[in-house]
């Protein structure tokens, strides 16, 4: 039901802004000013998010630990797993971050008949992951020749090596089926298996049916409905240099990809999609865990006033002495 509603209202977007992108008064709505506001949207939006992130308190090391912390020289620390300099938070930092080292150990329990609960190995997520990550990374990296002129050097080379393989004309780029075969497998993912289905949300769904739009309407118009390149870089470069204007020649179906665009960037800030920033703001990944070398006392800490065992025992003195209980100090 969930991913019914989130697939039905991604078409009705889309289908709004082919619509609005065909009636000229609404060209300048759909090719500026929602563009525009999704913009500002995710840019205070997120700052928002990561100054309150900042601001929260985080008064000791919470570090997630997989291995041995530093202690004595003669017991071996696990530098990466359990990092005790800022050197070694970075390293597992940068690979939680580039390759999903995190996720690559995901397992799987599953209850076998027997019963038998049996733990296994759950590859295929992190794959498809870290596969439509950076497809997307590479695409983006790509478009930039729309919105710069001269195109980077290094624009172009991304691109020649994406289309490496020189099939069919226009050449087709290796990430764009990578994209959408991830898209499609972490979407089935959430079909097939009844625990993560029961878990998927309206949310869940909306923010894959808006990347699959998104990239489908992309791989639409470079190998289907030809668009006019040159006017949507027209476009593009009135949208970066604040002298925007929407040519005559940009049809339909780019309104849906750059509404679809523009939707994914407005709800950012508000979804789940903010784990981009947060992974770096979190406290169990960006501390090292140095509690046995440096003892952290907590900023605000104020006395408090304590009752010891050792005042407890002498007010109670004669009556624990009576009943002929143990005592510390006789
Ligand atoms: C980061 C967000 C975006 C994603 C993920 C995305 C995705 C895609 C994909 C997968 C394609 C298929 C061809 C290719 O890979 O180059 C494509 C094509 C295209 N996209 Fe995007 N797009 C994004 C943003 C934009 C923006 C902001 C514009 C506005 C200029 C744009 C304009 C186009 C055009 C004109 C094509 C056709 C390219 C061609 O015919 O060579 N896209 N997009």
């Amino acid at each position: 039901m969930n991913a019914l509603l989130s697939l039905i209202v991604v078409l009705v977007l889309g289908a709004l802004a082919y619509v609005g992108g065909s009636v000229e008064g609404l060209r300048t709505l759909f090719g500026v000013i929602i563009p525009y506001a999704a913009i500002l949207t995710f840019l205070v939006g997120v700052a928002y998010r990561v100054v309150r992130w900042a601001l929260s308190p985080v008064p000791f090391r919470i570090t997630t630990t997989c291995g041995q912390q530093k202690s004595l020289p003669w017991i071996k620390a696990g530098y990466l797993e359990s990092p005790s300099t800022t050197l070694g938070v970075s390293l597992r930092m940068a690979l939680e971050v580039l390759l999903f080292r995190s996720l690559f150990r995901n397992t799987k329990a599953e209850l076998r008949s027997g019963p038998q609960l049996v733990y296994g190995e759950n590859k295929y997520l992190w794959l498809a992951a870290l596969a439509f990550h950076w497809s997307f990374l590479i695409i983006f990296l790509r478009h930039l020749r729309f919105f710069m002129q001269p195109v980077p050097a290094f624009v172009n080379l991304l691109s020649g090596v994406d289309g490496f393989f020189q099939i069919g004309a226009p050449v087709l780029y290796i990430t764009d089926i990578v994209i959408l075969v991830a898209l499609a497998y972490l979407l089935w993912r959430r079909f097939r298996d009844p625990q993560v289905r029961y878990i998927s949300l309206f949310t869940d769904y909306f923010a894959l049916f808006l990347l699959i739009g998104l990239a489908g309407s992309g791989v639409l118009m470079r190998y289907f409905f030809r668009p006019d390149i040159v006017a949507i870089k027209e476009l593009a470069l009135g949208l970066v240099t604040f002298t925007p204007a929407v040519p005559v020649q940009v049809g339909g179906l780019f309104f849906v990809h750059l509404f679809l665009l523009s939707l994914l960037i407005a709800y950012f800030p508000f979804s789940k999609l903010m784990h981009f920033a947060g992974v770096f703001l979190s406290p169990t990944r960006n501390l090292a865990n140095n509690n046995r070398a440096k003892r952290h006392v907590n900023p605000w800490d104020y006395p408090v006033k304590v009752h010891t065992y050792a005042e407890w025992e002498e007010e109670f003195h004669d009556k624990i002495k009576a009943a002929g209980l143990p005592m510390e100090k006789e």
